[in-house]
């Protein structure tokens, strides 16, 4: 088909239909479940409803049946899958517990009514296969038109809910002993970077290198006001106790839309990713050996629906294990892309001061401490005017020569440089 470019070969991807935000990862009994914002009907966002892919390795995905269909009243919004091993749900039994999914219904305005948004659940007892909604959804609604994204976990032997109240700019909290009946425990923001909305929150405990202790990373993704311009992901390292996060320090406010990447404060901000294409980043649940392990959405809603076709509309980033590391009085996010993946996959670059490496025509260059990375005037950028850019990050404590790994694909760049201190993701069509 004119215009169609191919799938990619280490990202996953949705085969013929649109795709955003993943929702519900989860490793259970063996396999990698990723389900994702889906539009079952179409090549452009709309209808949401839940996706459904597996995988044994987190590189060669399955793509299965759609796992949470829209309805004429009621979309299936972004959330997560946990999974309820002493059956505190009542949805299965002790022996046979469920896997349950905590998603926003975003319920249709009708009759001059603004649309809701509240959290409901659904749960199926054969892996994921089949899903059973509850019939008593909603289960935690506040009357809000952007009360979106819940992602739930297991702290001691409560569930923990963090969601977002998206155009207060605040990430919410709430427990529960059942996943049906919700308490509100404390509510964070706004803070840092607050020109777009909040969505998809994520809040997790993370080891610290070298270091025998662990600290707590709240990942906020906005858009737009993200660092590259559009949408990005911020994150806040503290301490959690259950009901409320506290950072270890914040810096100012950024609130208006209108200053952009003009504003400097932008820059004093933590972010997972310096790119323009890795949103909505959120981990996976119940992964063994103790990693933690993330993606996003490898696309920005500044000209999501017009990137030309791979398939489907839409991959995912190489999934990334991450930890923290001090470096002065600040705790930084490391990524590296999963050990899963092969190290052939990867190109190993040194850029000394003033170095420039072409890789397919995309110019990477280390100058002053800062790492630059330009797809302008690379493959196809006609279909958006806002999509040739080029987008730079400041590499901590600006080392004389800085090391990055390159995963290239059919259609992205990924650039962990510093050891995994800073990345770059970027959709390329070549
Ligand atoms: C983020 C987002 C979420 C929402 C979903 C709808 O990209 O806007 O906040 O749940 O997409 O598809």
């Amino acid at each position: 088909m004119v215009g169609q470019h191919s799938r990619p070969r280490w990202h996953y991807s949705p085969q013929h239909m649109w795709m955003n935000d993943p929702n519900g990862l989860i490793f259970n009994a063996g396999t990698w479940h990723m389900f994702y914002q889906s539009n079952p009907s179409g090549t452009v966002w709309g209808n949401m409803s839940w996706g459904h892919a597996t995988s044994s390795d987190l590189l060669n995905w399955t793509e299965h049946k759609v796992a949470l269909w829209h309805t004429d009243t009621e979309e299936i919004y972004s959330g997560s899958c946990v999974f309820d091993a002493t059956n505190s749900s009542g949805f299965g039994t002790t022996d046979w517990p469920p896997l349950v999914a905590v998603y926003t219904s975003n319920y249709l305005s009708r009759d001059g009514r603004p649309r809701v948004q509240a959290q409901s659940l659904a749960y199926s007892l054969d892996g994921g296969s089949h899903w059973t909604t509850y019939p008593g959804n909603p289960v935690l609604n506040r009357d809000s038109t952007d009360f979106r994204d819940p992602k739930v976990f297991r702290h001691g032997d409560v569930w923990v809910m963090v969601a977002v109240e998206a155009e207060q700019h605040q990430v919410v909290i709430y427990r529960s002993t059942n996943l049906t009946e919700w308490t509100h425990a404390s509510t964070f923001g706004p803070a840092h970077a607050a020109a777009g909305v909040w969505e998809c929150p994520d809040l997790f405990e993370l080891p610290v290198a070298n270091e025998g202790r662990s600290k707590w990373v709240l990942l906020v993704n906005l858009n737009p006001g993200g660092v590259a311009g559009g949408s990005g992901c911020q994150y806040f390292v503290g301490d959690f106790d259950g009901y409320t996060f506290t950072p270890d320090a914040l810096v100012g406010l950024s609130t208006d839309p209108a200053l952009g990447l003009a504003d400097p404060l932008l820059r004093a901000y933590d972010w997972v990713d310096f790119g323009r294409d890795c949103y909505a980043v959120t981990s996976f649940a119940d992964v063994p050996d103790g990693r933690r392990i993330v993606l996003g959405w490898m696309n920005n809603w500044d000209y999501a629906n017009d990137v030309p076709l791979t398939g489907g509309r839409s991959i995912m980033t190489i999934p990334r294990e991450i930890d923290l590391i001090r470096i002065g009085d600040r705790y930084r996010l490391r990524q590296r892309p999963i050990r899963e993946l092969p190290d052939a996959a990867l190109e190993r670059h040194t850029l000394a001061d003033g170095d420039l490496v072409l890789i397919r025509g995309v110019a990477l260059e280390y100058h002053d401490g800062v790492l630059s990375l330009d797809r302008r005037g690379v493959g196809r950028t006609d279909f958006h005017e806002g999509f040739g850019t080029r987008q730079w990050a400041e590499v901590p404590e600006r080392p004389r020569n800085v090391t990055i790994d390159i995963l290239l694909d059919t259609c992205s760049i990924e650039v962990f440089a510093a050891g995994g201190l800073v990345v770059i993701s970027d959709l390329v069509f070549f």
